[in-house]
């Protein structure tokens, strides 16, 4: 995290992909927080929402919390942030287990942490307020943080557009499958698709690929090559243990 002076206020330069998470304490739904140091050695889902007691944030906290535990067979945590006080994350949290029923999932209960942010210190530390969309509110931002407090993915939607829950279980199989066997996920990759192998580093290993000489290889062209891992063996090595 860095800080730019200016006369007004302290801006703080958003943190990018490959930075160490920003540290912080704060309190939550489930007691103060120290991250990401309460989270080494597990992945961590951080994401904020614009404000409680909004629909489309509904609809979100009770699909990640009805997928909560499809995450953390993956060794992934979810941690949740808005700019609201904690006693209207307890009472919204409430009404959620009480009252709504969302895509057919009603009762569910939020068990995973939910930060108070009342001074927007935390959200501006991670670029979550976007000025020109909302400047009392954060944006949809999500953090994936890997198990040694290292940014691995940062995804921002707009206010009016509920996130897609499939696709962050994706990403966090197509993080761990290339931590795990040292390859890349293309488009729409999934656990059981062929994955991508590092680019050839040499013109002496791209005429061997083209030639077909390294076992196990499907290349188009010799850029562009890629090997089969079965669903069983991605999900032996990435599947929490
Ligand atoms: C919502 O979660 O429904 C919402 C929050 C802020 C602005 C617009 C929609």
């Amino acid at each position: 995290m860095t800080e730019i002076d200016s006369p007004a206020q302290i801006v703080f330069a958003m943190p990018r992909i490959g930075d160490p998470a920003p540290e912080f304490t704060a309190d939550t739904t489930q007691g103060p927080i120290n991250f990401p140091a309460d989270y080494k050695g597990k992945w961590a889902i951080f994401f904020s929402h614009p404000a409680d007691f909004t629909p489309v944030c509904t609809s979100e906290f009770i699909t990640f919390a009805w997928m909560q535990q499809q995450f953390r067979d993956y060794n992934t945590e979810l941690v949740g942030l808005s700019v609201d006080g904690l006693y209207s994350h307890i009472a919204w949290l409430r009404t959620i287990k009480e009252k709504i029923t969302f895509n057919g999932m009603s009762g569910v209960e939020v068990t995973f942490p939910l930060i108070e942010d009342v001074t927007m210190e935390v959200a501006q530390k991670y670029g979550m307020i976007m000025p020109g969309e909302a400047s009392t509110k954060a944006v949809r931002a999500v953090f994936v943080i890997d198990p040694a407090g290292v940014i691995r993915t940062i995804i921002y939607y707009p206010l009016s557009t509920g996130r897609n829950f499939d696709e962050l279980l994706r990403l966090i199989k197509a993080l761990q499958t290339a931590d795990a066997f040292g390859v890349a996920t293309p488009a729409d990759w999934r656990p059981g698709d062929p994955v991508i192998v590092p680019p050839a580093e040499s013109c002496g290993v791209a005429a061997d690929r083209m030639a077909g000489a390294e076992e196990g290889l499907e290349c188009e062209d010799w850029f562009f090559c890629t090997k089969q891992i079965s669903e069983t063996d991605v999900e032996n090595a990435i599947r929490a243990k």
